[in-house]
């Protein structure tokens, strides 16, 4: 089943100036129900632009937008309930938390979705427990909170409206190291649990290697590509001409495999080469002990 699609998607900046600028240049896409899609691309090269439309915040200049097979704009009246299915978080969503209680912040989404208390109070605790926020931070003013609490917050409120879609722009951007690890942990978690569509966009190969099992390249606002993450990193040099660095790990085996270790292509996780290599290192450790014996 086809969660979302695009055909022909064209989105153009400051049409009839000179600033004009083609963000999103005929793209065509198919991205598939439950997949984890990570989004990358260079500064500029449209990412933004693009999920902007998938929820309706953007009318394509030209060109379609279909969600579950129906076409947004095509009636103006569905879009609301269209716009409910697909959850964007945009990029530092914190800026965005108005209210005096992280709770009713959360609250936000469900409440305008008409539900009654008592399901929005169900979905406040269920979000607020995926995104690891203790109960006493929830009515705390989101303001107390640290950086990296404020994102989980601010995340809080779109999960809660349970989107069968959750887009996420850059959703680790700004955090130290370990914050982007919690982040992106409890993204990965989300989508195990719900099975949801997700969509990771990043600039980062390194985050988007460890939690999206499909990649789609954005390049100068066309497609790249659009493949499993192995057959992405498989092709590293395009990637790198690009300006996208494949994953340092990736650098590394390539590097050792250039060297004459006989290691396989496609290791774009840590965790991956570090089972891989131990286990040749135990197959060469094994071939010294034939030849002794
Ligand atoms: N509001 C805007 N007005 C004019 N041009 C814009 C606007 N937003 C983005 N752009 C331009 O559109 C292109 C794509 O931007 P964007 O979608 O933000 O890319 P990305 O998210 O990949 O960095 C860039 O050249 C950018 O400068
Ligand atoms: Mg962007």
């Amino acid at each position: 089943m086809t969660a979302i699609k695009t055909e022909n998607l064209s989105y153009v900046y400051e049409e009839g100036t000179p600033f004009r600028k083609v963000a999103v240049d005929d793209v065509s896409l198919e991205i598939e129900k439950g997949e984890i899609v990570g989004v990358i691309g260079h500064t500029g090269s449209g990412k933004s632009t693009l999920i902007q439309h998938l929820n309706g915040l953007l009318k394509p200049t030209s060109g379609k937008v279909l969600i579950d097979g129906e076409e947004l704009w095509a009636d103006k009246s569905r879009l609301r309930p269209i716009r409910f299915k697909v959850g964007l978080v945009f990029q530092y969503p914190e800026y965005q938390l108005f209210e005096e209680t992280c709770y009713k912040d959360i609250a936000f989404g469900p409440k305008n979705m008409g539900l009654d208390e008592g399901e929005i109070h169900r979905r406040i605790m269920d979000t607020a427990r995926l995104v690891g926020l203790k109960e006493e931070v929830l009515s705390k003013s989101p303001f107390e909170l640290s950086g990296g609490q404020k994102r989980r917050v601010a995340i809080a409120g779109v999960m809660a409206m349970e989107p069968e879609i959750l887009i996420l722009d850059e959703p680790a951007s700004g955090l130290d190291p370990k914050g982007r690890e919690q982040i992106l942990g409890l993204i990965r978690e989300y989508h195990q649990e719900k099975k949801n569509t997700v969509l990771l966009v990043s600039h980062s190969m390194e985050d988007v290697a460890k939690n999206a099992s499909k990649i789609l390249v954005m390049n100068k606002g066309r497609v790249f590509c659009y493949d499993d993450t192995e057959k992405v990193f498989s092709r590293a040099k395009e990637l790198e001409s690009m300006g996208l660095a494949v994953p340092q790990i990736t650098r590394v085996i390539n590097r050792l495999k250039a060297a004459g270790v006989p290691i396989e292509d496609d290791i774009y996780t840590v965790k991956y080469a570090t089972k891989t290599l131990l286990e040749l290192l135990r197959k060469k450790a094994e071939n010294k002990n034939d030849i002794q014996h």
